[in-house]
């Protein structure tokens, strides 16, 4: 794999936009899934260096979730409060109709200036579509539906009279006007996927401009990462590579570790273990067992995307050097969480992603490439610009 080391690493973060944090646990969360309180969150990370922001997509009260905003409404009011950020909104295929959805990110788009992004996720969570009444495709079924719809997608947002016949959907010589936003190097409005069983590597190499995986060490995120290669190969694609990582930055690496401790000691156990149940319809449920979630412990499912696993704990020094770890293996984007977003999002800025540019500068330098950075330099984020 080519991995570009002259390009600076991109950060995102989680839009808190459904209740109880990004933790199921009882210790201290200053984080609100209200508007008021991620409106101002999200201004604080365009500032702080953050490209992207994404939001969860969730109708049923889960792994202590009792409450949630819905993620395309959210996510266009979060684009209508930002001038920078890019806000990727959660949909699932099984929920959607494509060509509804084609068209209502293309209003986002022009509302935001070429800002709105899609993150394609195939669905764990079987009450929600049985209790609305939707069928249930079994696992590797629903790829075959998202593959489908991510075609669709594109097709209506960079073809006039597009037609795609399928299993799931037919479109019939469409064409939507106006088309997305004209923004120079980026075709239409991008197309993240979120999966990691063999069926979501697959399809994602085969259709997704960015793939996400929840967090891993450095071995299983190689391992991740070299199934969506293999069948973007074939189809001669080149997406690249997002990972989950839950933040744990303090002054010392004790007290970020200690950090950790309590959060697992406060667990909220009937929720984990709540949600460990119902996660056995995504990977563990596959034909090789291999997928989200399947060799999760009770420890790492307390952050319900696997963000221990990623190890983004110690000091500011050492966060960034192991954000660099995962770029020198292949990651383009760190999709980040924390306890309390407003303010560690906003310390990310100012205390670890100088450091990571640095890191990345000395990295280029090395390897005798020019570092290319735009906006984003280590002195503009120390001035605040
Ligand atoms: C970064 C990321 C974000 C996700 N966001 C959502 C979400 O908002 N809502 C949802 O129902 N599933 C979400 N998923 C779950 C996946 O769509 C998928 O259901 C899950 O990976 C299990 O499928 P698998 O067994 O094929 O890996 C997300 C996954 C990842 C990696």
């Amino acid at each position: 794999m080519a991995i570009d080391l002259s390009q600076p690493l991109k950060f995102a973060y989680w839009v808190p936009n459904v209740s109880g944090g990004l933790v199921v646990s009882t210790i201290e969360q200053r984080t609100s899934w209200d508007f008021e309180y991620n409106k101002k969150l999200a201004r604080i990370a365009e500032n702080a260096g953050f490209e992207y922001a994404l939001s969860q997509t969730r109708y049923a009260a889960s792994y202590g979730a009792d409450k949630q905003h819905e993620a395309t409404s959210f996510s266009l009011a979060l684009l209508g409060a930002t001038e920078k950020l890019k806000v990727i909104a959660a949909v699932h295929p099984g929920m959607w109709q494509p060509g509804v959805l084609a068209k209502f990110i293309i209003t986002a788009d022009h509302i935001s200036n070429g800002r709105a992004a899609v993150n394609i996720v195939s669905g764990w969570l079987k009450s929600e579509f049985t209790g609305f009444g939707l069928p249930w495709l079994e696992h590797d079924e629903r790829y075959v539906r998202t593959e489908e719809f991510i075609r669709i997608l594109r097709g209506l947002w960079t073809e006039q009279n597009f037609s795609q016949s399928g299993k799931y959907y037919n479109i019939t010589d469409f064409t939507l006007n106006p088309p997305p936003v004209d923004v120079p190097g980026r075709p239409h409005p991008e197309v993240f996927f979120g999966g990691n069983s063999t069926a979501a590597q697959a399809t994602a190499g085969r259709v997704a401009d960015w793939y996400f995986s929840n967090g891993k060490d450095l071995e299983g995120f190689k391992e991740n990462i070299a199934g969506v290669q293999a069948s973007a190969a074939d189809a001669g694609r080149h997406p690249r590579f997002g990972l989950n990582g839950f933040v744990i930055a303090r002054d010392t690496e004790k007290e970020a570790r200690e950090t950790l401790r309590e959060i697992v000691a406060k667990a909220h156990k009937p929720a984990v273990e709540g949600f460990r149940d119902a996660v056995q319809e995504a990977g563990a449920s596959t034909k090789d067992g291999k997928g989200m979630w399947a060799d999760s412990s009770f420890e790492d499912l307390i952050q319900y995307n696997d963000g221990f696993k990623t190890q983004l704990i110690g000091t500011p020094e050492q966060v960034a050097e192991r954000i660099v770890e995962y770029k020198k293996i292949g990651v383009n984007l760190m999709l980040t969480c924390y306890l309390h977003f407003q303010e560690e999002v906003e310390a990310f800025g100012k205390d670890i992603l100088p450091i990571v540019r640095e890191l990345e500068a000395d990295l280029a330098r090395k390897e005798g490439l020019d570092f290319i950075i735009d906006d984003v330099t280590p002195e503009n984020i120390k001035a605040g610009v």
